[in-house]
């Protein structure tokens, strides 16, 4: 007898008003589907099927690798949809099957189990999740007899007034006897306001039957539903709530949660120190002592210890050890600043090495280039990677001094402890330990002020 699981993620989501399917939003930073794959393994469910249909093949591109799916080609209604799963899960009869939609990532890993738990313990045919929402609307009603047993569950559109103000709702998630759920399925039938198989009405055709069907109420907010963009925001809201908590109780600094967006795929150490409207996403790091923001924006970018980055892009960047970005830095894919770098105030980085203890300290662009260990890049310096055609490399070597406003026409190579006067155009490689100059000389004249002054004057007369 082991515990399995049908994913019902087949749906378009009208709701959302949305090209993409419902399940392949994101919220912070994982699609719907992948949040309720991931609660689902955590309870320790051991087989899952994912029921796919609407936009069939991107839902299974985002799926881990050797996820099972099954296709409900027409979507017929959740009812049917669990059909297709069930199918395809093909359970033994007395496994327990749990039944999920794919919009739900608020529920608990911890509520399932008990859900489980609680569906051994009773030996009940079905057990499902219900909760106690401040407002019911647009969900299905619960409804009980005088005893308080489950007699079915009624949808909002289909609910008299009366069953309308029940306050208890069904959160769509359920535990069945596999040999109970198989023979409910095969006798549900689209006679609603919506021609639809309902899963809901499994639980009614079982009460009928005089089968025991029990119920765990979960807190409200674990049943939320995404159907619409404003609920997806509300989800995303507590699931970064519940990301930062975890990071903070492990001992990472912040200075304001509210206002700290941290993707569920990132990684922080204890220590790490996050200020105001700092967002981390993709496969970002951020090791001890480390201090981002406020307002910087990182994807799958490493950010090392001890280093502090401020008001800063940075995208597919890696920031080296005791490194300062910032503030106003680009960092693009294939930046690399070692240990004790600095990117400055209005600096730009593309597909580049800075070596240890380099500066670029102001108004820079370097792309595809080297720098060395030691070198200072003076402002205003721009590497001309770009030929219209082709793109080139700059080498820049150890302890090297590039003067303000340099323009490095690549390829071209500076070597160590070589320098560029100020204002220079270099097109031809510098040897080490010489200086660099490209640039027309300087020619006074004398007087010219008062000349042109008098010019002026001539003229307005
Ligand atoms: C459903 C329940 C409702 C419950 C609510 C909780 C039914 C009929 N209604 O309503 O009682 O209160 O969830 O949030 O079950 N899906 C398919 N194939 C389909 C239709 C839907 O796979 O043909 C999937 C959707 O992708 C979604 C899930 O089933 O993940 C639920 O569908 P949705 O349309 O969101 O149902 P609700 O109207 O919210
Ligand atoms: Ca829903």
């Amino acid at each position: 007898m082991s515990v399995k699981a049908v994913l019902l993620g087949a749906g378009k989501g009208t709701r959302m008003k949305s090209d993409l399917a419902k399940v392949l939003h994101e919220a912070a930073g994982r699609p719907l589907i992948n949040w309720m794959l991931e609660i689902v393994s955590q309870a320790g469910v051991e087989e899952v099927v994912v029921v796919v249909g609407h936009q069939a093949e991107d839902v299974a591109a985002v799926l881990p690798p050797g996820t099972r799916t099954a296709l409900q080609a027409e979507q017929l209604g959740t009812g049917h949809a669990a059909r297709v799963g069930f199918e395809v899960l093909a359970p033994a009869g007395d496994d327990i099957v749990l039944v999920l939609p794919g919009d739900m990532p608020l529920v608990r890993h911890e509520t399932l189990e008990h859900l489980v738990e609680l569906h051994r313990g009773t030996g009940a045919a079905a057990t499902l999740l219900s909760c106690e929402p401040a407002d019911p609307t647009g969900y299905g009603r619960i409804l009980r007899g005088a005893d308080r047993h489950v007699l079915g569950i009624v949808e909002q559109r289909d609910a008299t007034p009366a069953q309308l103000a029940i306050r208890e709702v069904g959160t769509s998630v359920y535990a069945f006897s596999a040999e109970v759920l198989g023979e409910a399925l095969a006798t549900l039938s689209n006679h609603n306001s919506q021609g639809e198989y309902y899963l809901t009405d499994v639980i009614g055709t079982l009460a009928d039957a005089g089968r025991r069907v029990e119920a765990l109420i979960a807190d409200a907010i674990e049943g939320e539903g995404v159907n619409s963009h404003d609920q997806l925001a509300a989800a995303a809201t507590e699931l970064r709530r519940r990301i930062n908590t975890a990071w903070m109780r492990a001992g990472v600094w912040m200075q304001d949660p509210d206002r700290t967006y941290v993707d569920a795929g990132v990684v922080l150490e204890p220590g790490a120190r996050l200020y105001a409207d700092t967002h981390l996403e993709g496969a970002t790091t951020v090791a001890a002592g480390a201090e981002v923001g406020p307002s910087t924006y990182a994807r799958d970018s490493r950010i090392g210890p001890g280093s502090r980055v401020w008001y800063s892009v940075l995208r597919q960047a890696d920031v080296g050890a005791s490194a300062e970005v910032g503030p106003y830095v680009s960092l693009r894919p294939g930046a690399t600043l070692l240990e004790r770098s600095k990117a400055g105030t209005f600096v730009e980085i593309k597909n580049s090495e800075v070596g240890a203890g380099s500066k670029v300290p102001h108004l820079s662009y370097i792309g595809d280039t080297t720098i060395g260990e030691g070198s200072n890049v003076g402002a205003g310096t721009i590497t001309v990677n770009y030929d219209g055609y082709a793109k080139h490399r700059t080498v820049i070597g150890d302890g090297v001094k590039i003067g303000s406003d340099t323009m490095l026409v690549a390829p071209v190579t500076v070597g160590d402890e070589a320098w560029t006067a100020a204002g220079s155009v270099i097109t031809k490689d510098i040897p080490a330990g010489a200086l660099g100059v490209a640039r027309s000389p300087q020619k006074e004249v004398p007087g010219y002020a008062a000349r042109r002054r008098a010019r002026a004057e001539q003229e307005r007369t």
